[in-house]
C-alpha cells in the first residue's frame, strides 16, 4: 500500500528550518513520506514565524488557500511554530477548518497530536523542556552539506521589541553529552560541517562549570568535524576564549554573526540590549585582534521608536567601523505585547529612507571586502549547482557564497580549491583548481 504523504511549509529563522526537519523526521518515523504536491498530501503543516508584522495574516491567507484541499486527500491541516504558540486556540476561531495547533517546544508530541487531530481539534502550546533532547537520528536533514545541532532553546532576554521570548519560552540548555552524540551521529552519516544552533547560542552552559568556549572546544574535538559554525551569538555574552579557540583550532570557522540592532547607545538602552555602542565596538576590536581574517555579519533594526537622525547616523558609524561582510536589516515592526509596541513609531517613510541609506552605506564595504579575495585560491565545500544552474556553488570557511566553474564534475559535500576571479555584490566567482574531486578532510580556512 502507498504510504500517506505530508508537506511542510517553513517561514522564519534557522531554528524553524531545523524544527521542520525534526517534524519531517517524526512523520517519516510514523510511516509517512514527503511530497511536494499539496494535492497529494494527507498532512500539511505550516511552520510559522511572528518576528515581524503581518505573518499572522499571511498564515491565514495561506490557510484559506489550502482549505479546499480538505474536500480531497487532506486530513490534517496544522499550524505550528511561533504564530501557533502566540495565537493558540484563537487560530481555531479564525480558521475552524484547522485541525492542529502546536508550539515550537512541543515537537516531540507530534505523534499523539496527529492521532488526536484525526478526530478532534488538537492543541499543544506548553514550553516543554524535553524538546531540546529531540533525537538527532530522527532528524530528516534537508541541508545538502551541513548538520544543524540544537544546543539551547528559548530566550531569557527581554529586548523591548522582540516576540521570541514569548514564542519560544525561557532558555533551556542541552547537556554536552547529548550534543556530542548528535554531532558524532551526523559525522557518521557523512556530514563534515556542523552548525550549533540557539537563539543565544553563546549563553549555553552545562551545570555551573561548563560554558560556551568549553562547548566549542568539545565539539571541534569530535573526529571528522571539518567545519564548525554557530549562531546566533549575543554580543553581551560572547566570550573572548571563543575567539581564541577560533584562532587556534583550524576547524572552527572564521565567521561570526553578531547582531548589533542599533549603533546608538540611547536606542540600545531603550531596546534593552545590555551593551552600548563603545562596548560593542570594543568587542569587535578584541575579536578582530585575535582573529584578524574573521568575517562578521549583523542584524540591524531601523526606525525603532525614538530613533532620531543622530541616532541613525551612529548606526552608520558603527557599520563603517565594524566592516561587516553582510548585514541583515529590518524596519522596526511593533509586536503585540512587547514594551516597545506602546511607543510612538518613527514615520514609515523616514524608516524606509533610513533603511535604504543603511543598504547604500553597506554595499561599498562588502564589495570591497569581497574584492579583496580576487586572485586568491580558497577552499570551498561544494553545495550543488549555483542559482543560475550553469555553475557550481559552495561556501568558504568564512561563509562566503562562491560560484565556480569546473572542468570536472564536482561532487556535493566535497572540498575543492577555487581560484577567485571576480566579486559580485554578495558572492564570489571563480574556477575550480582541481578537476578531480578531493576527499572530504581538508581544513576549514577562508
Ligand atoms: N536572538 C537573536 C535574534 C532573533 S530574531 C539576537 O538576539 O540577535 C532575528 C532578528 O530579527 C533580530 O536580530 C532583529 O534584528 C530582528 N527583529 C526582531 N524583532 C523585530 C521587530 N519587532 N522588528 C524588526 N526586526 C525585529
Ligand atoms: Fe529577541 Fe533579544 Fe532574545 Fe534575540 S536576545 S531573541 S532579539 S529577545
Ligand atoms: Fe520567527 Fe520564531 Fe524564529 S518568531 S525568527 S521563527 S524564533
Amino acid at each position: 500500500m502507498a504510504k500517506p504523504k505530508f508537506l511542510i511549509k517553513t517561514w522564519g529563522c534557522q531554528m524553524n528550518v531545523l524544527d521542520s526537519d525534526k517534524l519531517a523526521g517524526t512523520l517519516m518515523d510514523l510511516g509517512y513520506e514527503p511530497t511536494p504536491s499539496e494535492d497529494e498530501a494527507e498532512v500539511i503543516l505550516l511552520n510559522t514565524c511572528s518576528v515581524r508584522e503581518g505573518p499572522e495574516n499571511k498564515v491565514f491567507t495561506e490557510l484559506g488557500r489550502l482549505r479546499p484541499l480538505k474536500k480531497n486527500k487532506l486530513k490534517v491541516l496544522g499550524v505550528v511554530g511561533c504564530v501557533a504558540q502566540q495565537e493558540k486556540a484563537a487560530i481555531f476561531s479564525r480558521a475552524p477548518y484547522v485541525d492542529l495547533v502546536m508550539g515550537p517546544r512541543s515537537i516531540m508530541h507530534l505523534p499523539e497530536l496527529l492521532e488526536q487531530a484525526r478526530h478532534q481539534k488538537a492543541l499543544e502550546a506548553e514550553f516543554r523542556d524535553d524538546s531540546v533532547l529531540y533525537p538527532g537520528g530522527k532528524i530528516s536533514r534537508s541541508h545538502p552539506v551541513k548538520a544543524f545541532v540544537t544546543v539551547m532553546e528559548g530566550c531569557s532576554k527581554k529586548c523591548a521589541y522582540c516576540i521570541v521570548p514569548f514564542t519560544r519560552g525561557r532558555e533551556i540548555y542541552r547537556p554536552l553529552e547529548s550534543i556530542l552524540s548528535e554531532t558524532r551521529e551526523a559525522v557518521d552519516s557523512g556530514f563534515t560541517e556542523i552548525e550549533l544552533l540557539g537563539q543565544n547560542v553563546n549563553c549555553w552552559k552545562d551545570g555551573a562549570t561548563k560554558g560556551f568556549a568549553d562547548l566549542l572546544e568539545a565539539v571541534s574535538g569530535v573526529e571528522g568535524v571539518k567545519r564548525l559554525r554557530f549562531t546566533t551569538s549575543h554580543p553581551r555574552h560572547f566570550p573572548l576564549e571563543a575567539a581564541l579557540l577560533m584562532a587556534e583550532r583550524p576547524n572552527i570557522c572564521h565567521y561570526l554573526h553578531l547582531p548589533l540592532q542599533s549603533g546608538s547607545t540611547k536606542i540600545l538602552k531603550a531596546m534593552r540590549r545590555q551593551y552600548d555602542k563603545e562596548w560593542y565596538l570594543d568587542l569587535v576590536r578584541q575579536i578582530r585582534s585575535r582573529v584578524p581574517d574573521i568575517a562578521l555579519s549583523t542584524d540591524v533594526i531601523v526606525g525603532f521608536p525614538g530613533e532620531t537622525e543622530e541616532d541613525f547616523l551612529e548606526t552608520l558609524e558603527v557599520v563603517r567601523e565594524a566592516e561587516y561582510d553582510a548585514i541583515f536589516s529590518f524596519r522596526y515592526s511593533p509586536r503585540p505585547g512587547t514594551p516597545a509596541a506602546k511607543a510612538e513609531p518613527v514615520a514609515g517613510e523616514v524608516a524606509r529612507e533610513r533603511h535604504q541609506r543603511l543598504l547604500d552605506a553597506q554595499l561599498p564595504i562588502q564589495t570591497r571586502r569581497l574584492k579583496a579575495f580576487a586572485g586568491r585560491t580558497i577552499e570551498v565545500l561544494v553545495e550543488g549547482r549555483s542559482k543560475r544552474g550553469t555553475e557550481w556553488m559552495g561556501r568558504s570557511g568564512d561563509n562566503k557564497v562562491v560560484n565556480f566553474t569546473s572542468t570536472g564534475q564536482p561532487s556535493v559535500n566535497t572540498y575543492l580549491q577555487v581560484t577567485v576571479e571576480r566579486a559580485g555584490a554578495n558572492s564570489l566567482f571563480g574556477k575550480a583548481v582541481t578537476a578531480k574531486n578531493e576527499a572530504p578532510g581538508a581544513k576549514c580556512k577562508a
